[in-house]
């Protein structure tokens, strides 16, 4: 079969690299890919948004399965668009994917159906957050732009002022453009963080290991958020009584809700919990696979990624024999990134060590934004730049094998947390 991956980064590179070991893969293309996916996958200059020229190459090529990395044009409908044209797709529609891309829509839905999180409300208007404000002046809230913000748009807010300068960025001041024209505002819960990824077509579901991610900039889980500077899998706080949980009460639920309320879904639904005292509570739905955490969990994947994958976007999970099987060894992720991610950040430096530092079975470095220029070398080309990614007998040897091969790959500005795991 040939299959196409769209997207450019670290996600996309694991799919890629995991997807070219199958034994029903003849080829495997990838829009528009980037300088490391170039070693797995035929390249194809094809923006994610680009939606007539991504259909016309599958349907030229004869493409057997798309799957869709990122967000944005799941959001946009690409998936449906594939759907329409006969395509096999590995993506949730456009309504199915609402449930990343509006967190206020997020938040309605998970009420509807019981599903449990922190108290939440919306607000559009500046003069009525500003009042709710007011009268919850001693909590620590949590401040989230409403649209897709590529994991920026939420803000945890230490005090009343802070709050305040969160709801007016966002609906005064045009932070975050139209995603933040509507913003929710949630009560802060405390507790471990897990990432619990599942694949479903809408009636069956088949849930993957954990992973914990490492959002914040910095060591010690300080400065802004970012898309994510690494993570392992399992999560530490992913007991066998919490999953079941997990698995009954947010994950089944959500996806019978969406399929209730006519929303179609085949893909992979992405829950974001926080392990509280009380269980588990949704932080957020995505409506793809996690970058980085795809990094880690295709490296403990035993079992062929590609079968699950047409069963999903096919209707047919229900009838694979068995979910998928996994390496016991835990697995890391640590991401190099450009000297002021997640603010502005230069591109364009040449990456050394790439063939020195040890890649084997049990290291992979796959790439989050780099180019491969003709003669061979490769150059950074985005703020994350590289995911280092290794399985070990702890999580901290897995977490020792990325940092000894960062000790070797090398960048101007490259910057990583050292805690990662920690
Ligand atoms: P989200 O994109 O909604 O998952 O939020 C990004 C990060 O912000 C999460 O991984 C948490 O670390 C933190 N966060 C989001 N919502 C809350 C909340 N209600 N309480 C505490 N932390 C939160
Ligand atoms: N790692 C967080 C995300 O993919 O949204």
């Amino acid at each position: 079969m040939q299959v196409l991956v769209v997207g450019r980064g670290g996600r996309e590179h694991a799919l890629c690299w995991k997807v070219a070991r199958s034994e029903h893969v003849e080829t495997v293309y990838c829009a528009p890919g980037n300088g490391g996916i170039s070693l797995h996958a035929e390249c194809v200059p094809i923006r994610e948004d680009d939606t007539p020229g991504l259909l016309d190459f599958a349907l030229s090529k004869k493409i057997g399965l798309v799957v869709i990395g990122p967000e944005d044009p799941l959001c946009a409908g690409l998936a449906d668009r594939f759907r329409a044209a006969g395509v096999a797709v590995f993506g949730p529609s456009r309504e199915g994917a609402e449930i990343e891309g509006s967190k206020a829509f997020c938040r309605d839905l998970c009420r509807r159906h019981h599903i449990p999180g922190p108290q939440a409300w919306t607000f559009s208007d500046l003069g009525k957050a500003l009042g709710f404000l007011e009268s919850h002046r001693d909590e620590k809230l949590v401040v989230k732009a409403s649209g897709l913000a590529a994991g920026k748009g939420v803000m945890i807010c230490e005090d009343y002022d802070e709050a305040r300068k969160a709801v007016a960025d966002c609906l005064e001041g045009g932070a975050f453009g139209g995603a933040g024209e509507t913003v929710v505002i949630e009560e802060f819960l405390q507790g471990d963080e897990v990432s619990m990824l599942a694949l479903t077509d809408g009636r069956t579901i088949v849930p993957l290991e954990s992973a914990r991610d490492h959002k914040a900039a910095f060591d010690g889980n300080l400065g802004p958020n970012t898309g994510g500077m690494g993570a392992i899998s399992p999560a530490p706080a992913a007991n066998p009584r919490t999953l079941k949980q997990v698995e009954s009460q947010i994950l089944v639920q959500a996806v019978h809700g969406l399929v209730q309320e006519g929303r179609q879904y085949q893909g992979v639904l992405y829950a974001g919990l926080m392990v509280t005292p009380l269980g588990p509570r949704v932080l957020e739905y995505n409506c793809r696979f996690g970058d980085p955490e795809t990094q880690p969990l295709v490296m403990r994947m035993k079992s062929d990624l590609v079968p699950l994958l047409d069963a999903t976007a096919r209707g047919q999970l229900m009838d694979l024999s068995s979910g998928p099987e996994w390496d016991s060894r835990p697995s890391a992720c640590v991401v190099a990134v450009a000297d002021d991610y997640p603010k502005e950040y230069r591109k364009g430096h040449r990456i050394t060590g790439l063939e020195d530092c040890g890649q084997d079975d049990d290291l992979v470095v796959f790439h989050s934004g780099t180019e491969r220029r003709p003669d061979g070398i490769f150059y950074s080309a985005g703020g994350r730049v590289l995911s280092v990614t290794a399985v070990g007998k702890t999580v901290k040897a897995a977490v020792e094998r990325c940092y000894e091969a960062l000790d070797i790959i090398q960048f101007s500005g490259i910057r990583f947390r050292t805690d990662i795991g920690k």
